[in-house]
């Protein structure tokens, strides 16, 4: 996700939000169905014993294989396929030697970069069985993603995302991360807008055909607040609570919102399904 500090989210991103055609729209299909495959192709990795660095291996050759890069690999110094945030790291976790552990969640997060263009998207998984705690918080967290595509149309404004997911989230006792947001994308990986997962109805950037979106709330069980660790990456929570998060990649079209990064196999929930 983008940093919510605007000096880090220099390099090429433009000020202005652009709107795209339907060339574009075909290739955010393109993009978005193959991140959707290789979260799907993950699943039945994700087990007890298993290293992220095993997962991020097979990302890495999932994209090689099917014509696409993965867009994080060398970007601003990060060196890996996916990050993989385990329990109570909120994102950006490096995939490393360590096996994964029942009762962890971890969210995958995946961009590839088809024909010049990006799909980016996280799930959550669970590591062999789940406590309750960890289970209810996974599903509010997609719930939280859900409603927030249900606010994209034509004429809203970018608030009524932030609203949706933060008045749930609340709602349910937990918190929001403020530190990271959404973004735009299409041939930039990190484009304005920034996509805030709190806010109020009404408020930010009116909303137009043609514009390409992640969304991607980070909710934790206790406090919103979030540290970087040491290798300037890892961001976990300042607490210790479990956080969770989903993306997706959308685009706002004529009527609505269309979701690029669906899963074909009906995966974009895979918790309770090995
Ligand atoms: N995929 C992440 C996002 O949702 C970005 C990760 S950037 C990295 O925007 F450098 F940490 F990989
Ligand atoms: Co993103
Ligand atoms: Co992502």
């Amino acid at each position: 996700m983008a940093t919510t500090d605007p000096s880090l989210s220099a390099g090429r991103r433009t000020a202005e939000i652009k709107r795209h055609g339907q060339e574009a729209f075909d290739a955010m299909r393109k993009a978005g169905r193959l991140v959707a495959e290789g979260l799907d192709m993950i699943l039945p990795h994700v087990r007890p014993g298993v290293t992220t660095a095993r997962l991020d291996r097979l990302m890495f050759d999932f994209a090689m294989d099917h014509g696409a890069f993965p867009a994080t690999l060398n970007y601003r110094g990060y060196r890996h396929s996916i990050c993989a945030s385990i329990n109570h790291v909120v994102c950006h976790g490096q995939p490393d030697d360590k096996p994964m552990r029942e009762g962890d969640i971890i969210n995958i997060d995946y961009t590839v970069i088809v024909d010049g263009w990006h799909g980016d998207s996280s799930r959550m998984y669970a590591v062999g069985q789940l406590n309750r705690k960890a289970e209810r918080l996974c599903e509010i967290t997609h719930e939280c993603l859900m409603r927030g595509i249900a606010a994209v149309r034509p004429g809203g404004n970018m608030g009524d995302i932030g609203h949706a997911i933060q008045s749930y989230a609340e709602a349910e006792r937990c918190s929001v991360v403020r530190d990271f947001c959404g973004h735009g994308l299409g041939q930039l990986f990190h484009d304005a807008p920034n996509i805030l997962h709190y806010g109020a109805r009404g408020e930010g950037p009116r909303m137009e055909p043609g514009m390409l979106f992640t969304i991607e709330p980070m909710i934790n069980l206790g406090k919103p607040h979030v540290k970087v660790l040491s290798d300037g990456w890892t961001a976990v929570t300042r607490d210790r609570s479990l956080s969770a998060q989903f993306e997706h990649t959308v685009g706002v079209t004529d009527t609505g919102v269309e979701i690029f990064t669906l899963s074909p196999a009906g995966l974009d929930y895979p918790i309770g399904k090995p």
